[in-house]
């Protein structure tokens, strides 16, 4: 059966996809019947105001949280069917925010990101070593390497918990703000290497507040507001004066950028800075 999204585009053929889910915490519904799919092989940004259920709906998507109505639909399968380990290894999650384990270094740390491949016989093995050597390399951590996470800077931290995600080798990698705490040079280069990964035919999925980083990486975007999904599609066609003005309540122009021409959203002064 091909089901649609709120906007029309079907779910059936993505490997990941969120299928009519209600979902929430306890007693509290975030967002009601909602359908998304995120395009295999696509850089999607999901983008919308504070408290609209993005960070609600990645988790659905990684199975921390269990939608009371609906699936989630992982290769085909619903994802509750599937092992912890099976899931990890599929898809990883940078939360948005992490807590690391008191006194854990920044090599070690990375390591965990091994753990969907290890069992009590399968233990570390050279291409868990060569992946996390990959991971901090990719992120520059390796410098980091033997420091206490807790003594890092947020940036720095944030970085080992990229290096972590990349270290679990999936082939979606959902990401919740991982610009947060980055300066501008370190927003890009993250944002460049989650391109590189992109074209390398990883799916990405990553949570961005900076629209026009939204609209400059991604290929695909995921507009949210209230719970529900407002529109998809690519940010040429999406991200409009007038989406941006109906989502955000932000009055603006959006004109090309002008060194890769992607939209780019321009704030019109307020009443109080326009006098
Ligand atoms: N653990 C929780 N328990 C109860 N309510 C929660 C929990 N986490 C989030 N919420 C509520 O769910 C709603 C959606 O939160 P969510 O974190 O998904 O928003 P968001 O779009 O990611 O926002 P932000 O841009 O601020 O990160 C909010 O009203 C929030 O207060
Ligand atoms: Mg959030």
């Amino acid at each position: 059966m091909t089901t649609t999204t709120d906007t029309g585009a079907p779910t059936q053929g993505h490997r990941l996809a969120a299928e009519n889910v209600t979902i929430g915490y306890d007693k509290r519904t975030i967002s009601r019947d909602l359908t998304v799919g995120i395009p295999d092989g696509s850089f999607t940004a999901i983008i919308g105001p504070n408290a609209c259920g993005k960070s609600t709906l990645l988790r659905s998507l990684a199975r921390i949280i269990t939608p009371s109505t609906g699936r989630v639909l992982l290769d085909g399968k619903d994802v509750s069917r599937y092992r912890s380990k099976e899931v990890a290894r599929r898809l990883g999650l940078l939360p948005q925010t992490s807590l690391a384990p008191d006194g854990i270094r920044v090599a070690d740390l990375v390591a965990r990101g091994r753990a969907p491949y290890q069992s009590l016989i399968q233990q570390w093995r050279p291409e868990d070593e060569a992946a996390v050597a990959a991971a901090m390399a990719a992120t520059r951590t390796d410098v980091l390497s033997g420091r206490y996470v807790d003594e890092l800077s947020g940036g720095q931290r944030q970085r080992v918990w990229v290096a972590m995600l990349l270290a679990q080798e999936t082939s979606t990698l959902l990401l919740d703000e991982p610009t947060t705490f980055l300066d501008i040079a370190h927003q890009y280069q993250l944002l460049d290497l989650l391109r590189t990964l992109h074209g390398q035919g990883k799916t990405i999925v990553a949570v961005l507040h900076d629209l026009n980083q939204a609209a400059r990486y991604a290929d695909h975007l995921v507009v949210m507001k209230g719970g529900h999904v407002v529109t998809t599609g690519a940010p040429a066609e999406v991200l409009t004066a007038a989406l941006v003005e109906e989502v955000f309540d932000l009055p603006c122009v959006v004109a090309p950028d002008p060194v890769v021409g992607s939209p780019t959203v321009y704030p019109l002064p307020t009443g109080d800075a326009a006098g």
